[in-house]
């Protein structure tokens, strides 16, 4: 699925699922494969992402087991990782080289981190620099700042650190590092960036606990912990994000999302979207492993420009692209500042979705920290958009929102380089299919 076409002109319908969470996903594959017995890992994401995880840890000497719908992991304890003779490969996985690196900076044996052209382009520094703190002995291009990063396992230690960006990535990476360290490691975030980590730490009873804004782990535990014998992954909110905002601006639409992470540090989309006038309910309220799902029900309604400021930007990290898309037809302005890190993601989210949504007739500018989107004020009319050909520039997010874009277009957009798709959401053609069909 190289190119993507999108033909307008029908609601989405019907009751869906999506995958599982790619944050925890990536999380769960790693604690279990830590873990002491064998563990199932249930309803995780097929992305590409999520495998290229799950193969480092076989490389390192974990059997893992595939089924469509779980995984089964024969965990090896806390100290049983065995070196890899060959270079992991991350793929597109900012989540997978950071946590990755962080993990195997305090093993005893060598390994070397790589992904991809974007992941070769995106900063390493933030992890490298506070590894280094801790005793690791990292190389990589441009000291340390880019991969491919060679890791020489070293005994590491404990240390206080204060990041200067709120991400959930440098915070997982000094967490599993500080597994494997003497000593307390202390950690303090500008803003609190989604906490899978912790949950799942908790879930599995590892020491960790918070002191006011400070995480407070203890390293180098005695005993490990036992593999749980299900792990439920919910349904991704980030990956559901493009099906509710699709519904909000397709006149006539009405879908229900089943079993969704709606974890308050991810749920930034919907009370941006609330604000905006849609029309949301979350039902059926429940908790997995640690973590709050539900059933996400959205119908079609007009939408108004709003504000998004530097509080609001961790928990909608992700949603950006696709906010934008709500934004490029609601009535008024949307205004978004201090969320400078969209430029550090897979590709720089404030470039290409002001290239290409401009390119499909959106009134938008940009600055160094976020855009300003004039919104058409027809987010209750077909044809809204045009009709354009779109490009990825393989980010996944992008594809999938200049998707939804083209739903409001006059005609059909094709959009290129869409197979990066796969890195996140497996089937997304062909779910979105189902909801403007299911009805029909
Ligand atoms: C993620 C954290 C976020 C997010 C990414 C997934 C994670 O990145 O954008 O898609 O699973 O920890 P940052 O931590 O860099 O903000």
């Amino acid at each position: 699925m190289n190119t993507l076409t999108i033909t307008p002109g029908r609601p989405l319908r019907g009751i869906i699922t999506v995958p599982g969470d790619k944050s925890i996903t990536h999380r769960a594959i790693i604690l279990a494969a830590l873990a002491d017995g064998v563990g199932t890992v249930q309803g995780y994401c097929r992305g590409e992402d999520c495998l290229n995880t799950m193969r480092a840890l076989q490389s390192l000497g974990v059997r893992i087991d595939e089924s469509v719908d779980s995984l089964q992991v024969h965990g090896k304890g806390l100290w049983g990782l065995s070196e890899s003779n060959a270079p992991i490969d991350c793929g597109n996985s900012g989540t997978g080289i950071r946590l990755l690196t962080g993990l195997l900076a305090g093993q005893d044996f060598f390994t070397v981190l790589t992904g991809d052209d974007s992941i070769r382009r995106r900063p390493m520094g933030r992890i490298v620099k506070p590894l280094r703190e801790m005793g690791a002995t990292i190389a990589g291009r441009k000291g340390g700042e880019l991969a491919p990063l060679a890791v020489t396992g070293s005994r590491l230690h404990a240390i206080t650190y204060v990041s200067p960006v709120a991400s959930a990535q440098i915070k997982s990476s000094l967490l599993l590092a500080g597994l494997f360290a003497e000593g307390t490691t202390r950690l303090t975030e500008p803003m609190l960036s989604r906490d899978h980590t912790e949950r799942l730490f908790q879930f599995y009873g590892i020491r960790l606990h918070r002191e006011g804004a400070t995480l407070v782990l203890e390293g180098r535990p005695a005993v490990g912990w036992q593999a749980a014998p299900q792990l439920v992954v919910p349904g991704d909110l980030s990956a559901a994000a493009f099906f509710i905002v699709g519904a909000s601006i397709v006149p006539g639409s009405d879908i229900t999302i089943s079993n969704v992470g709606v974890n308050p540090t991810r749920t930034g989309l919907l009370d941006v979207m609330n604000r905006m006038g849609a029309d949301i309910q979350l039902l059926n309220r429940r908790e997995e492993a640690g973590e709050p799902i539900a059933d996400i029900r959205v119908k079609a309604t007009p939408l108004r420009g709003v504000t998004i400021g530097p509080d609001l930007i961790p928990q909608t990290i992700d949603e950006f692209p696709i906010l934008c898309v709500a934004a490029a037809v609601a009535e008024g302005d949307t205004v978004i500042s201090g969320a400078a890190e969209l430029r550090v993601k897979e590709s720089d989210r404030i470039a290409t979705m002001f290239a290409e949504l401009r390119q499909m007739g959106a009134r938008m500018t940009q600055k160094p920290d976020g855009m300003v989107i004039q919104g058409s004020g027809n987010s209750g009319e077909n044809g809204r958009l045009h009709a354009a050909r779109g490009r990825s520039y393989g980010d996944h997010r992008v594809a999938m929102s200049l998707a939804i874009a083209g739903l409001t277009a006059s005609s059909d957009t094709t959009i290129d380089e869409a197979a990066c798709i796969e890195t996140s959401f497996p089937n997304f053609d062909r779910k979105l299919l189902e909801l403007l069909t299911q009805f029909a």
